[in-house]
């Protein structure tokens, strides 16, 4: 039997964006927090190389933010860089003030080792020491500090297993008129769909890299936000930059895993099989180049050579130094035959973050009224035509406080709406035919992979569009007739992604960013500061 839950704050996603506004909601409004599987199963819990931050007193704000505009390739919001930078400070405190210990330099006093001021590594882009860290898993860190105290709270109730299927409106089509009043939510453990009705609802849902065959992302982040909101008649922003992180590990027989580019920054080279450190070739800045010139140049020597991988090598550095700051990735490259500390590590690059997304205002306000949009899943023209390494925890804690202020200003004006109705399933049957979903999210993630992704083709593009729309009639026709489950509303929502992704790469013909396209391969000046909005066809009234 379904059932009705209601909620001032209904947040959709349990990562550092939806953990962060629900603490900082849940002294003045009762929050559930949804997570479609176990609460730590989203990006958040595998970041690697830290938050950026200027925290070093030699360092400037004026200084990260030029650096996150010139990786932006001038798509970023000089506006918005300003707000999220401005604001880095105080979000790490806040982050300490939750229970969240970042690695201290060790320093010797009198001859015994104390804690010293923070520890800042550098990456790609920065041109400055400026991410904190917690060794080579922050993102666990932060995690497990954040769930800790979220399950202490008493105003905040934890869904685990609750996988939202759509948001649901007070149903007026017209776009001045229409709310968000909560959403349709899969309790998967007990195979019905709930109703959660609130006051505001929170998109915190991560991003879409798994539209990708390859990728660092865990398997939830399916993009699941963006097309609900966009189903929902939000404008969506700047699909077509994927980032395509560039050293991932490399072997055939486990999953993606990523070698953090603070290896970089601690000056680990990247090598060709003959030992050739390449990159000279392709910028000045070297290994330390944003990640879309870092992405691009292995593509190329791959292509070029024939070959399956190239190398990252820190060998030459301090074995204790190494295993200190990176023990996570050390243990785990030796877990599979690789020493660090001794030999160079296979990697290639891999789907790793959405720039763009649901277009929400410096509150994570989006078009529709009482729906905010925080964390990866948005587009707030942070991260431009490519993303600065660690800016992205950093824009989740920024937007979660902001939008955590705008929601509880307007809380005590807003009403749970009560004509809601149940979801329906008396058309529907059992599935009878599950291979259907399992071959579409092959043919999807291979097709994607080999014509959208590092370097692209209007012809490559044309073909990969003919090929989603025949995917998404498909899943059209079979989300109609069949019960949901996890993995078709999954694919349903990848090809939803997908679908926005072509579009917004076909409409860019210039090469900016991550987005390469080897017909028109010079940046276009006219299209400086022009971002790529898609606005849904129509205002659907859930009726
Ligand atoms: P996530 O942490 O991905 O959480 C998404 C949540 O939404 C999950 O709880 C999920 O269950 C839930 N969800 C999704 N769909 C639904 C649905 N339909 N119904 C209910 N719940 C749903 N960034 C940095 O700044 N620094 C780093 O060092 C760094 N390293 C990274 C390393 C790796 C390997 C990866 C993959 C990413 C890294 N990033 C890093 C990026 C960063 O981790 C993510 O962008 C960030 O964690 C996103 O946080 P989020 O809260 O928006 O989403
Ligand atoms: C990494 O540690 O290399 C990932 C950092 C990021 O994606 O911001």
């Amino acid at each position: 039997m379904s059932k009705i839950h209601d909620f001032d704050v209904l947040i959709i996603g349990s990562g550092a964006a939806g953990l962060s506004l629900g603490l900082k909601l849940a002294d003045q409004a009762k929050v559930a927090i949804l997570s479609k599987n176990k609460l730590s199963e989203g990006s958040t819990s595998w970041a690697q190389g830290g938050i950026a931050a200027v925290l070093d007193n030699r360092d400037t704000t004026d200084s990260h933010i030029k650096d996150t505009m010139i990786a932006g390739a001038g798509l970023c919001h000089l506006d918005t860089v300003t707000f999220v930078v401005e604001n880095a400070r105080k979000s790490i405190d806040w982050l300490v003030n939750q229970g969240v210990s970042f690695t201290k330099e060790s320093k010797v006093k009198k001859d015994v080792f104390v804690d010293g001021d923070y520890h800042l590594t550098k990456e790609g882009g920065h041109s400055f020491r400026r991410v904190i860290h917690a060794t080579d898993a922050t993102g666990q860190e932060v995690q497990q500090s954040l769930e800790t105290r979220a399950k202490k709270h008493p105003n905040i109730t934890l869904f685990e297993n609750h996988m939202t299927v759509d948001l649901i409106s007070n149903q007026k089509s017209d776009p001045k008129k229409r709310r968000c009043v909560g959403a349709y939510v899969f309790d998967t453990k007990h195979n019905r769909i709930d109703v959660f009705r609130a006051k505001a609802t929170v998109l915190a849902t991560g991003g879409a890299s798994r539209v990708y065959l390859y990728t660092s992302n865990p398997d939830g982040s399916t993009g699941d936000g963006i097309a609900m909101a966009w189903r929902f008649g939000c404008r969506v922003a700047n699909m077509e930059f994927n980032q395509f992180h560039p050293t991932c590990l490399y072997h055939p027989e486990t999953r993606t895993f990523l070698l953090t580019e603070a290896l970089r920054g601690e000056g680990a080279y990247l090598r060709l099989p003959d030992g050739e450190r390449f990159m000279g070739r392709f910028d000045d800045r070297l290994e330390l180049a944003p990640r879309d010139i870092v992405a691009r140049a292995i593509d190329h020597e791959m292509k070029r050579l024939g070959i399956d991988c190239v190398y990252l090598d820190i060998s030459h550095k301090n074995k204790k130094f190494i295993i200190e700051h990176f023990p996570t990735i050390y243990n785990r490259c030796l877990s599979l035959g690789y020493d660090l500390t001794k030999q160079p590590i296979p990697v290639v690059p891999a789907a790793h973050y959405t720039c763009g997304g649901v277009m929400a205002n410096n509150s994570g306000q989006t078009d529709i009224s009482n729906l905010y949009a925080i964390g990866e899943v948005a587009h707030t023209g942070l991260h431009g035509a490519n993303r600065m390494a660690s800016n992205s925890l950093l824009e989740c804690l920024v937007y979660a406080d902001a939008a955590a202020k705008n929601i509880l200003s307007h809380l005590k004006k807003e009403k749970l709406f009560d004509k809601i109705k149940p979801w329906d399933e008396s058309r529907v049957m059992d599935s009878d035919e599950d291979v259907v979903v399992a071959h579409n999210w092959s043919e999807l993630r291979h097709f994607m992979w080999d014509y959208v992704g590092i370097v692209r083709t209007t012809r490559r593009l044309e073909r990969a569009a003919r090929r989603v729309h025949m995917l998404a009639s498909e899943i059209r026709e079979y989300y109609s007739n069949f019960r949901v489950t996890p993995d078709l509303l999954e694919l349903r929502n990848l090809v939803e992604v997908a679908d926005l992704i072509i579009r917004s790469a076909l409409s860019r013909t210039e090469s900016r960013g991550l987005h390469y396209m080897l017909d028109y391969p010079d940046t276009d000046p006219l299209m400086e500061g022009r971002d790529t909005i898609l606005k849904p066809p129509r205002m659907p009234s859930d009726k």
